[in-house]
């Protein structure tokens, strides 16, 4: 960021995190749908609807206890705030057509 500053993007020059627009919720779950198909059938569960609770609960538990499965790399990847705005965003996305 600062490197930019210097090339002439003072629009970018926020040396501060404060600063720097956090990522939505679309950004932090447009990777998980890789994987976690909204549109096709899939031995890998849809991550629309369900309790909020729930979602954060199996993030935190692939996080600190399920070492086993890829999500436990991916789960790592997120803060708890991040989970608790994906729990949100996939709960919200049950009214929303598939994409
Ligand atoms: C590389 C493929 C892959 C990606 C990318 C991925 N997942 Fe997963 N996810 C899986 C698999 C495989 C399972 C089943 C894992 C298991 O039970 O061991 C799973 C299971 C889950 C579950 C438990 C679902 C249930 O009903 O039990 C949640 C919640 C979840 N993933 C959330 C996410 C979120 C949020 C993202 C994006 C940040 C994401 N996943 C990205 C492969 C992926």
């Amino acid at each position: 960021m600062l490197l930019l500053a210097g090339v002439g993007f003072p629009a970018y020059a926020a040396s501060d995190d404060e600063q720097r627009p956090r990522p939505g919720a679309d950004m932090l779950a447009r990777p998980c749908f890789a994987c976690h198909s909204d549109r096709e059938p899939s031995v890998i569960p849809k991550l629309r609807g369900g309790p909020e609770t729930r979602f954060i609960a199996r993030m935190r538990e692939f996080r600190d206890r399920r070492t086993d499965s890829v999500m436990h790399r991916i789960a790592k990847g997120y803060r708890d705030e991040d989970y608790q705005q994906l729990a949100r965003y996939f709960r919200q996305l049950d009214q929303a057509p598939p994409r």
